[in-house]
């Protein structure tokens, strides 16, 4: 159910930052601001600030900044939905949902009643596994066999569901109690055949599959005798409830764990998250033997980044830990791989050793994901020189799909050591699948191009790319950056007055560069640059400059990610020499490197509009016209030689 935009407005609005995080953060007032220790990391002395002006938290320490709305999101791990909901109880705004239909009460209805069908039965299966004869015998037998003890059982509310002789003990059960047989056949509790409805899982002890809140949407049942003719494992159909793409078994019971230890450990099986938790090790869930998807990524994304995926050691095993990382990594989390002696699964594993073994060797045996790849690819293509190639084309592809330049560039250093190969071959082909990927999404959406630096594009390179990139996309992007890093910065303008006397004038950089912009119609053509530039515009009309934690938590998504992606790739001002300019303090390289950037852009702006004239001045035959066109393109010559005159000033200096 959608809250209405208007709400949305008035909740963020409403919301107060000091108020909000100080429900759970001691807050000492300190200057216009106040200080308490970062909930997010451990620290001594407090560096988290909230900031009453900005309506904003930040933590110096570990770097989290964001608005009410995103601190609760962060500390309480609400959806965004959530979080204004809790907003709105807190400052007593109704939130009027827009009203349901008939067919979404419905839904609703039948939503209700599936959990409650699953609350039944999940009360039954239990209740049978501890307090029957062939319960005991049967199903408690068999967990106690494997070696599973009562608190394990109790927490996870194994059960189990009888074997009678029609295989309908519990879909009897479940009648006799007033649910319907359709509800029971569109749940998969029971299974309609030839004699009626039986028990999907006769036989079998049963697991229930909670939610993210702790409701069962689900069951898996595991077979307890030997029969080559029905699966290991039953599992519901999916229902209204039950998605198994966005469903990991486990999470209710480890999502603490994995965000107070910052990682989650992924295994395939029911029992290997059992025996994990058993040991003492909580941060752990099951994909339960599909292969991961999107969407249990996005899930585990709610808790951590990082990512420790502990699969057997055989080579089903090792080929299932292959599977799914791209996607992992292309979410911009962090991905390692354990791979446990090819004897083993992390049930029989956790079983044989201690606690601290297991964790040793989990921490000893953890390999970053493309390390790992890279090895088991190189061992398999031994020296085949082909096979080699297509190895270095592979992992240069799980490469190209990681969204932050730096990591990427990390990973082509090392990758280059692995594979012996020169690192710029490799950033050769990385830079080949990149460019392929812009030249893709260009064509359909200016936003979602991604950050190609150049520090991963050589000049060169960067030349061809241009060729299909709007003119100036760099220098805009470079503009973005220096309003991000230093808008707030004063440097000293220098200009002539109305008589030619040279004036100085302290001036932010984010005025000099929006003022400059606008004087001569230069505005950005990118959209997202565009936004972040009329923000700082209007700022400055409102007599401030916004903070660059207004852009890294922007509600606009794409405005979110350039302002972090730029932010967090600093300049080094030393390079700056190469280009000639020795400057003595450090406002002279901003001032230097401000205005050669505008320079640099105006200048790739104008080139372009006077090619457009020219082609215009050639099919004009009207001398009319071919006056105001030439008139024009010596305005832009004068403009540029103005322009160059003035960035050679820059350099010179
Ligand atoms: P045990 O053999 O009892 O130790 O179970 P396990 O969890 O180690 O099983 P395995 O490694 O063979 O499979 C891992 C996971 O894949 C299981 O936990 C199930 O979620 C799933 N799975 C395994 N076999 C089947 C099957 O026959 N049908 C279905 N639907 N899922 C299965
Ligand atoms: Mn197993």
């Amino acid at each position: 159910m959608a809250i209405p935009r208007e709400t949305v407005e008035q909740i963020l609005q409403t919301a107060r930052i000091e108020e909000v995080v100080g429900e759970f953060v001691t807050l000492k007032k300190s200057g216009a601001r106040y200080l308490g220790l970062c909930p997010f990391h451990n620290e001594k002395t407090p560096s988290f600030t909230v900031s009453p002006t900005h309506n904003i938290y930040k933590c110096f320490g570990c770097g989290k900044v964001g608005d009410p709305a995103k601190f609760l999101m962060e500390y309480e791990h609400y959806t965004f939905p959530e979080a204004l909901r809790y907003l709105a109880k807190k400052y007593n705004i109704t939130i009027e949902e827009e009203q349901p239909t008939p067919e979404e009460l419905m839904q609703r209805d039948l939503r209700e009643k599936m959990f409650n069908i699953n609350e039944f039965a999940d009360k039954y299966f239990v209740d049978t596994l501890w307090n029957t004869e062939e319960g005991r015998t049967i199903g408690l037998e068999y967990f106690r066999e494997r070696g599973y003890l009562n608190p394990i059982i109790e927490k996870f509310h194994l059960g189990y569901n009888p074997d009678s002789a029609h295989w309908d003990a519990f879909t009897e059960h479940a009648k006799k109690n007033g649910y319907s047989e359709e509800l029971l056949e569109q749940i998969g509790l029971s299974i309609k055949g030839s004699k009626g409805l039986y028990d999907r899982y006769h036989g079998r002890v049963m697991f229930p599959i909670h939610s993210l809140t702790g409701r069962v949407i689900g069951f898996g049942g595991r077979i307890l005798v030997n029969d080559k003719k029905s699966p290991k494992y039953q599992n519901s159909p999916e229902s209204e409830i039950y998605d198994k793409k966005q469903t990991l078994y486990g999470i209710y019971f480890a999502k603490n764990a994995i965000a107070k230890q910052d990682e989650c450990i992924l295994v395939e099986g029911y029992f290997d998250v059992l025996r994990m938790h058993q040991i003492g090790i909580e941060n752990v869930v099951a994909s339960s033997g599909t292969s991961l998807t999107m969407e249990q990524i996005r899930l585990v994304k709610r808790y951590t980044k990082n990512i420790t995926m502990l699969y057997d050691g055989d080579a089903a095993g090792i080929h299932a830990a292959l599977r799914g990382t791209d996607m992992i990594l292309s979410e911009g989390m962090n991905v390692r791989v354990v791979v446990l002696p090819p004897e083993h699964d992390p049930d029989t594993f956790a079983k044989e050793f201690s606690v601290e073994y297991v964790s040793n060797y989990l921490k000893e045996n953890a390999k970053d994901f493309i390390r790992f790849k890279t090895e088991l690819l190189l061992k398999d293509a031994e020296n085949d020189p082909i096979k080699r190639g297509q190895v270095i084309r592979d992992i240069v592809e799980t490469i190209s799909v990681i969204p932050d330049s730096i990591f990427r560039i990390t990973y082509v250093k090392e990758c280059s050591r692995l594979l012996d190969m020169p690192e710029q071959t490799l950033t050769n082909e990385l830079n080949k699948i990149l460019r392929a990927k812009l030249k893709k999404t260009l064509g359909i959406d200016d936003n979602v191009v991604p950050e190609t630096d150049t520090t991963t594009v050589s000049p060169k390179q960067e030349e061809t790319v241009e060729d299909q990139l709007p003119a100036g996309y760099y220098q805009e992007r470079e503009l973005v950056k220096l309003l991000l890093m230093y808008g707030k910065e004063m440097i000293t303008d220098e200009r002539l007055d109305e008589n030619g006397e040279k004036v100085y004038e302290q001036v932010s950089v984010a005025q000099l560069i929006v003022d400059d912009l606008k004087m001569d119609d230069f505005l950005f053509t990118n959209v997202v640059n565009r936004k972040i530039f009329d923000i700082f515009d209007q700022a400055i009309d409102a007599g401030y400059i916004p903070d660059d934690q207004v852009f890294v938590s922007h509600e606009d998504e794409t405005i979110a990610q350039l302002a972090a992606d730029l932010l967090s790739t600093p300049y080094k001002l030393d390079q700056w020499e190469k280009y000639g300019i020795f400057v003595k303090r450090e406002e002279d390289v901003l001032r230097a490197m401000v205005l050669s950037s505008l320079y640099r852009y105006k200048d790739l702006i104008i080139e372009e509009r006077r090619k457009a004239v020219e082609e215009e001045l050639k099919a004009a035959t009207d001398p009319a016209d071919q006056f105001i066109l030439l008139k024009q393109k010596m305005g832009l010559d004068a403009l540029r030689k103005q322009i160059n005159k003035e960035l050679g000033i820059v350099i010179a200096k």
